[in-house]
């Protein structure tokens, strides 16, 4: 299909069931291509936009028979998890379109070692590191490097396979509970050992097609549960878009430096990379340095990145899987600031207790320039409750990063659900000081 072709007959399966995946629904629900969109497994506020199908669950295999069944002419993944699986080379061993990439191509962020390897054999900027199975020789590195260091798990392990220890003992003993699988399972029998880098982090988003790239607006998320980033950290609080410290020329090295250079990279070791490649970085005094790649779309960085594109999401998504990014026109963007405040469940990033009925949905739906994003949350009884960690996310757009922060803090006042917390200082660094 062409992106200027067929209109109106596009039918969209969009796998995941986040904050992430209730912002590219939406978006694509607006997309003058799209007929129809479906969500596995979706949540209650996605149920309001996509249809849910009744699946058994989300093994690749029955996406792939449903997406036959219903005609879909474009699939996207959210989750690393699926990708890391191999659910766009199932979905291409039945000729179907799929956005994301291949299980080999996944392993940028699949396997830090297999990033950070790359990285090095290809001359891209990112921290010094040494690669450890076993504790001895982790304890003498760590020891040789000292404090502040960094342990990484090499495998994926949802947010909690990194730890940034500020000294010898701490880095000592999460290089061995990780190494004993203690931590994170066996995502960490093999670890990466890390210089700390020192800098503002940003995430900057670029669609692939496998040879031409083109990177999203940047954004910059808080990980951290906790006031002024502190506290452990969590899948992401909030983040919010443009980042004052990125300007274009910034933009244009990372381009230059990172994004380019790691695609060409995975071309010469045979990869051809399709779908998002997300760039984790730390822009240190000596120019911009990889943290981490993923394969996939950030939560919650695009919350603060899609509700800004002007530019038709599914016809650059069909055109990023089809191999066409190079005659795509230039993306258009809201010139406006945009801010995610994300309300986590009472206890989270710990343990925590779901099915609390939210309060305020109506009332925010109605607020201008406001999305709200559901993640963690079910229908029960016509009420929508609590399902998760992160329960929902409130995106709101302002003529600058102050404006859409007070508005989407106006916003999350009006919502409430039993043990509700959200994080007061999103955008901190990006107000005037
Ligand atoms: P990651 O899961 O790799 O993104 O790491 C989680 C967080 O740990 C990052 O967002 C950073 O705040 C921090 N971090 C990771 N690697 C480093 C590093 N080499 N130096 C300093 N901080 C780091
Ligand atoms: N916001 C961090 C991530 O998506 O991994």
């Amino acid at each position: 299909m062409a992106d200027t072709g067929a209109k109106g007959n596009m039918r969209v399966l969009v796998v995941g069931s986040g904050g992430r995946e209730h912002a590219l629904v939406q978006k694509l629900s607006e997309s003058r291509l799209v007929d129809a969109i479906w969500c596995f497994p979706g949540n209650a506020g996605i149920a309001q936009v996509a249809s849910i199908p009744n699946l058994a669950h989300a093994h690749a295999d029955l996406l792939a028979e449903f997406a036959v069944a219903k005609g879909i002419d474009l699939t996207v993944v959210g989750p690393e998890n699926h990708l890391a699986d191999g659910i766009v080379d199932v979905f291409h061993s039945r000729g179907l379109t799929i956005f994301g990439p291949t299980q080999k191509a996944a392993q940028i962020e699949s396997s830090k070692i297999f990033a950070k390897e790359l990285m090095r054999r290809y001359d891209i900027p990112t921290a010094n590191y040494g690669v450890f199975s076993d504790y001895e020789s982790a304890e003498v590195y760590i020891k040789n490097m000292g404090a502040p260091i960094v342990i990484k798990a090499d495998g994926l392990a949802a947010g909690k396979g990194v730890i940034v220890a500020r000294n010898i003992e701490t880095a000592l003993k999460a290089a061995k509970t990780t190494l004993s699988g203690e931590q994170v399972g066996d995502a960490g029998r093999r670890i990466v050992v890390e210089e700390f880098l020192q800098g503002q982090e940003a995430s900057i988003l670029a669609l692939c097609d496998g040879t031409t790239c083109i990177p999203l607006a940047p954004s910059q998320d808080h990980k951290a549960v906790g006031e002024g980033d502190q506290g452990p950290n969590t899948g992401g609080m909030g983040a919010y878009s443009p980042v004052p410290v990125v300007d274009q020329a910034l933009e244009q090295e990372v381009c230059d430096t990172i994004l380019i250079p790691t695609l060409r990279a995975l071309e010469q070791e045979g990869i051809c990379y399709t779908g998002v490649l997300y760039a984790g970085l730390m822009l240190t005094d000596t120019g911009p340095k990889v943290i981490e790649f993923n394969c996939r779309f950030g939560d919650p960085e695009t919350q603060v990145v899609l509700p800004r594109l002007k530019t038709d999401l599914a016809a650059l998504l069909l055109a990023t899987s089809q191999g066409r990014l190079a005659s795509f026109p230039s993306l258009e963007w809201d010139p406006r600031a945009c801010v995610c405040v994300i309300a986590a469940s009472g206890g989270y990033p710990g343990a925590y207790s779901s099915g609390f009925p939210i309060s305020g949905l109506e009332s925010v739906g109605k607020l201008r320039d406001v999305h709200v994003y559901h993640a963690g949350t079910a229908s029960r009884n016509k009420e929508v409750v609590t399902a998760g960690g992160r329960v929902l996310g409130i995106s709101a757009l302002g003529d600058d990063i102050s404006q859409a922060r007070e508005r989407a803090y106006v916003a999350m006042g009006k919502l409430a659900f039993q043990g509700m917390h959200y994080r007061t200082d999103i955008g901190w660094r990006a107000l005037p000081h």
